[in-house]
């Protein structure tokens, strides 16, 4: 099994960016979990990071036909992305949403995603953990 492990725009800087909401762990560290988990599950890991919507659209077309699900942590176009959405939506593959922070409780505008109604699950609140479990959660949904 292959999940592609999506990063959007400004999670490069981890570690540097607002540590006070998320962490200090860098995006190699986060990386660097996920790739140890991925031994344990035995799946293999695809990783891509873009600051650019139209590159993300790209990458989940092309992979989609070599990855059996997404892992994504879609950064702000999670709350203005239509689009990308469309393309989640639009290549039929089971996708898990992750946040480092706990979305829910900060400003109004990050309540909305436009992912999680037809995400088949969403993780946040849990730093890295999110994506471990959500890594954990997707893994699990496509072997049943
Ligand atoms: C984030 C939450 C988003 O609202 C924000 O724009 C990010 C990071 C998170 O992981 O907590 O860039 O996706």
């Amino acid at each position: 099994m292959k999940i592609a492990v999506m990063h959007g725009p400004n999670l490069r800087l981890l570690g540097k960016r607002e540590p006070e909401v998320y962490g200090r762990d860098t995006l190699d560290d986060v990386n660097g979990a996920l790739g140890a988990l991925a031994v344990e599950l035995e799946v293999e890991l695809e990783t891509y990071q873009s600051n650019h919507e139209g590159e993300l659209l790209d990458f989940i077309e092309e992979a989609a036909d070599r990855v059996d699900g997404f892992l994504i942590n879609p950064g702000a176009f999670t709350h203005t992305s239509i689009a990308l959405r469309d393309a989640l939506t639009g290549v039929d593959r089971p996708f898990v949403e992750v946040h480092l922070s706990n979305t829910a409780g900060r400003e109004r505008f990050r309540r909305r995603s436009f992912l999680s109604d037809v995400a088949t699950g969403v993780v946040f609140g849990f730093g890295v953990q999110s994506y471990l479990l959500g890594l954990r959660g997707l893994v699990s949904q496509i072997r049943d």
